[in-house]
Parts: structure tokens; C-alpha cells; sequence
């Protein structure tokens, strides 16, 4: 290159300051694109130190946000425990002491009663006792399972397991509900059961699924209709159905009739005898004892079949 300028005529000196001039501009432009560049790194740190500040600031307002809604639930919680407590205790009080009156007026009811025989000319006066008496058998129902209900959600409602037949109390259950039964002309059926099972639960609570879903199908069945029980063992666990041919359940009511004071639409007139207690009992029975219960129905008109399943030998109990 310096051949060819020195070959156009340039002297040295020329050629050399161009050359440096060259450079000189060169490094220039280097120099003022490095600082541009420093300077746009700089801008985007500050930019960035910025904004992790402000959302520093900004988490750390939402924190304390959070910790002042936790502070504020932990008191409604501790508040609805005190609330669902004086609830449960008032409810238990009123069905208790409710008891104790109703159980003098069902005496002085069965007093009257005997003293007024039908053939003596008192024959109004026997239906309208009898009529007190059906009354008041009804409010002990609902004390009882207003009792039951408060137990359940105050913890308290504990178990008794025992071992004993499950025929046995099959046929005491039976022997009560024919009577119900018969008086309706609705005939009770067993069938397909192994008389020899022993299982291992709370009596009188079985008891109490027992007669609710027979008191149940009863209720809402039409006259001379059949009720039909079977139960069998099915590896460690005892089966029962209980299949009637009353009015059915929707099947979006199949799951809800089992929640406290849920009544499906079907059935009105029978609901009157009722306040929609006792499947959520008879569920909480049979949960206590690790058991299993559900209902089916293939729709309304179609009659339901009430299963349930129990462990027969002792397990750990959930309540
Ligand atoms: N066998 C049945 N056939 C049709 N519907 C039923 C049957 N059993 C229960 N049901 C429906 O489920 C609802 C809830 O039943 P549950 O036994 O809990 O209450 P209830 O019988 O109405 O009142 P309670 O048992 O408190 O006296 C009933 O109101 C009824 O709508
Ligand atoms: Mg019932």
C-alpha cells in the first residue's frame, strides 16, 4: 500500500499522518460506540434495580396484607369454633330438656288412655289421646336425633363395639317394623342370608341404620308394596341391601338426601313424618365403622335399593 502512495507521488509524511488521522478516527468512533453501549447497560441496571425494588416493596405490602387476613380468619375461626360449641351445647340442652316434659305427657297421655276405654262412650276422647301420643312419639324422634346430631359435631358421638349375630338383630328390627309394615299392607321380605354371621359393631347403633331405612322404605312405599332385605358376606365385610318399590330418587338427589335437612322432591306427602335427619345419621353410623353406604334408583317410579357394607371384624374407627 505505502508502495502504491509513494508510486502517486505522496511524500511520507503525508501518507503517514493520513494513515494516523486513519486510526485516530477509528479509535474514535470505537471509543464513543464502547461508551454508548456502557452507558445503555448502565441505564437498563438502574432500570432493573428499579423495578426489583418496586416489587420488593410491593410483595412485601402484599405479605403483610396476607399476614393481617390470616391474624383476622385465625379470630373468625376461633369465633365460629365458640359459636358452632354454644350451638351444639344449646342444642343438646333443648333436646334433653325438652325430653323430660314429653315423657310426662306421653305417661299422663297413657293414664288417660286407660281411663277412658273405648266401650264407655269415650271413643272421641281415645283418638285424640292416641293423636297426642303419636305427637309426641314424633318430637321424641326428633329429640333423639337432634341429640344425635349434636354428638356428631361436637366429636362425642362414640361407638360401643361389640361381637354379636347379625341375624339376631335383624329379626328384633323385623319384629318391630312388621307391625309398620302391616299397617300399610306392605309385606317385609328376607331373603338370601347367612344366618351364622357374627360382626363385630355397636348394636344398638346398627340397629338404628336398620330402622331408618326399613322406617324409610315404609314411609314412602305405597300401600302393598314389597320391601325386600338381603345381606351376604363379601370377604371381610358384611353386605345389606334394602331394595323398596316406592317413588324412587332422582339421581341428582342421590348424593344430597344423605346431607343434614335435605328432603328430595319426591315422596311430599311422606316427608310431612319427617325432617330429613336420619340418612345423615345412618351415614355417620356406618362411617364410624369404617363402613361404606350409598343409595341407587333408576329414577322416579322405579323404587330405590339402600346398600350399605360394614367391616365384620374389629378395625380402627374413624370416630
Ligand atoms: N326409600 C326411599 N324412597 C324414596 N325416597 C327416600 C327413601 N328414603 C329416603 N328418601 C328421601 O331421602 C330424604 C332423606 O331421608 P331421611 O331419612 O334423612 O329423612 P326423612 O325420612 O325425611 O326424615 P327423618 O328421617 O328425619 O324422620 C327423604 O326425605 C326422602 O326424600
Ligand atoms: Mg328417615
Amino acid at each position: 500500500m505505502i508502495a502504491y502512495i509513494q508510486a502517486l507521488g505522496y511524500p511520507t509524511y503525508y501518507m503517514t499522518l493520513t494513515i494516523l488521522l486513519l486510526l485516530l478516527t477509528y479509535w474514535l468512533g470505537r471509543r464513543l460506540t464502547m461508551r454508548k453501549m456502557e452507558h445503555a447497560v448502565k441505564k437498563a441496571e438502574h432500570d432493573y434495580q428499579e423495578q426489583i425494588t418496586n416489587l420488593q416493596m410491593e410483595l412485601s405490602g402484599k405479605v403483610n396484607m396476607l399476614e393481617g387476613m390470616v391474624e383476622k380468619l385465625k379470630l373468625s375461626n376461633q369465633e365460629l369454633n365458640r359459636l358452632s360449641e354454644i350451638r351444639s351445647k344449646f342444642m343438646s340442652i333443648v333436646a334433653h330438656d325438652l325430653r323430660q316434659p314429653l315423657t310426662s305427657i306421653q305417661g299422663f297421655t297413657s293414664v288417660l288412655m286407660m281411663d277412658n276405654p273405648k266401650d264407655g262412650g269415650g271413643n272421641n276422647d281415645q283418638i285424640a289421646l292416641n293423636n297426642i301420643l303419636k305427637a309426641t312419639d314424633n318430637m321424641n324422634q326428633l329429640m333423639a336425633d337432634l341429640m344425635d346430631i349434636s354428638m356428631i359435631e361436637s366429636g362425642k358421638f362414640k361407638m360401643d363395639f361389640k361381637e354379636f349375630p347379625f341375624n339376631q338383630l335383624v329379626e328384633d328390627v323385623f319384629t318391630l317394623q312388621q307391625v309398620n309394615a302391616q299397617k300399610k299392607g306392605i309385606s317385609l321380605i328376607k331373603y338370601e342370608y347367612p344366618t351364622d354371621v357374627l360382626i363385630y359393631a355397636d348394636r344398638f347403633r346398627i340397629s338404628q341404620v336398620l330402622n331408618n331405612l326399613i322406617g324409610n322404605a315404609i314411609k314412602f312405599s305405597p300401600e302393598g308394596g314389597h320391601i325386600s332385605l338381603r345381606y351376604f358376606v363379601d370377604e371381610a365385610y358384611l353386605v345389606c341391601y334394602l331394595q323398596d318399590e316406592g317413588p324412587g330418587i332422582l339421581h341428582h338427589e342421590q348424593v344430597k338426601i344423605f346431607q343434614k335437612f335435605h328432603q328430595a322432591d319426591s315422596g311430599k306427602d311422606a316427608q310431612k313424618q319427617g325432617w330429613g335427619l336420619g340418612l345423615s345419621i345412618a351415614q355417620e353410623i356406618v362411617n364410624a365403622h369404617n363402613g361404606d353406604m350409598c343409595v341407587t334408583s333408576a329414577g322416579l317410579g322405579q323404587g330405590s335399593t339402600f346398600w350399605f357394607r360394614l367391616p365384620i371384624k374389629p378395625m380402627e374407627t374413624k370416630i
